[in-house]
């Protein structure tokens, strides 16, 4: 079993989401003791911001540098998200929402035609089968 865990949180010490991180992680291995866990860390090494320069990378040809970096860093992160059976999610809630950190990385994961397709009626996903456990925390009212 390989075990994906993304942190998103832009604070290190005492992040409470990435204490819930280490804690559903600590489950998951010890009801599957040979996982082996990738941890991939958006909130220190954010993916940079989509821009004209770099666009391309994700969606369209890349042939610029920077473009074919950016296809490099999407493919490393689709290849991390395709080969996990289980994505384990740190999200804070920021402004009520998502940190923008967290939704740069679904910006390179998604990619038509390799993560999702359009259909018809709505589009698709192509990874399948997968286990995503979402730890969000806010603070209390
Ligand atoms: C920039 C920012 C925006 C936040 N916005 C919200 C919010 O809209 N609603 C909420 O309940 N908490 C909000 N919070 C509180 C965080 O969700 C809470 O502190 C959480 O613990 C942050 O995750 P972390 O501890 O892993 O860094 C915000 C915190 C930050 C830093």
């Amino acid at each position: 079993m390989n075990i994906l865990a993304i942190d998103s949180s832009a604070a290190q010490g005492g992040s409470v989401s990435r204490i819930l991180v280490d804690h559903a992680l600590a489950l998951l291995l010890q009801a599957h003791p040979g996982a082996t866990v990738v941890r991939r860390d958006v909130g220190a090494a954010p993916t940079p911001h989509l821009t004209p320069r770099n666009l391309a990378g994700v969606r369209g040809v890349p042939s610029t540098p920077c473009e074919m970096a950016a296809r490099a860093l999407s493919d490393e992160l689709i290849d991390e998200a395709r080969a996990a059976h289980t994505i384990l999610i740190g999200a804070p809630m920021y402004n009520f929402s998502l940190p923008t950190d967290l939704r740069g990385w679904f910006d390179y994961v998604l990619r038509a035609g390799e993560t999702f397709r359009y259909s018809e009626a709505k589009p698709q996903g192509l990874l399948g089968g997968k286990r995503v456990i979402e730890e969000q925390y806010r603070q209390a009212a």
